[in-house]
């Protein structure tokens, strides 16, 4: 009883420390399949509409450093800055899901390595 517990705990612990990541991580990941991130460009494709409806800042604003609501549903979304929320882009497979689900809604299609750089490189200087 002990044993399993002790290894079930342990076995958390090893989960945990795989999929942890910081901003500057998932930065120098991004980067290293594209080029070096541009923050300017990050804002600008932020704040676009891509020739759609939407924009990220249509549910984010900007800046996004305060709780917002989704366009659609009116549902709270935490800010997207990791300045304001510690817990963004903490967790890879979760950044990625939401990157692809979120590039779909405005774009049509996945974002590229140097799209998400540019944006995640933009946020991290958002105060
Ligand atoms: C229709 C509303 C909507 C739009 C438009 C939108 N998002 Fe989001 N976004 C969400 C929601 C909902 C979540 C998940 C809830 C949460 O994490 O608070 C989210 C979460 C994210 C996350 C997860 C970050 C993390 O580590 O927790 C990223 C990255 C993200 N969005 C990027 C973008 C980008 C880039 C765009 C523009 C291409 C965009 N979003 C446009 C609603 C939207």
């Amino acid at each position: 009883m002990f044993w399993s517990l002790l290894s079930g705990i342990i076995l958390m612990c090893l989960a945990f420390t795989v999929s942890a990541a910081t901003p500057q991580d998932l930065l120098k990941s991004y980067e290293s399949q594209s080029g070096k991130a541009s923050s300017v460009r990050g804002e600008q494709f932020f704040n676009a509409k891509h020739g759609n409806e939407w924009s990220c800042a249509s549910c984010h604003e900007n800046p996004p450093n305060h709780d917002t609501k989704h366009i659609v549903t009116g549902k709270v979304i935490k800010p997207l800055a990791p300045s304001a929320n510690p817990a963004r882009f903490t967790d890879e497979a979760r950044a990625e899901k939401w990157f692809k689900r979120n590039c779909n809604d405005v774009l049509g299609r996945d974002c590229s390595a140097q799209e998400k750089a540019d944006v995640l490189s933009w946020l991290m200087t958002v105060k």
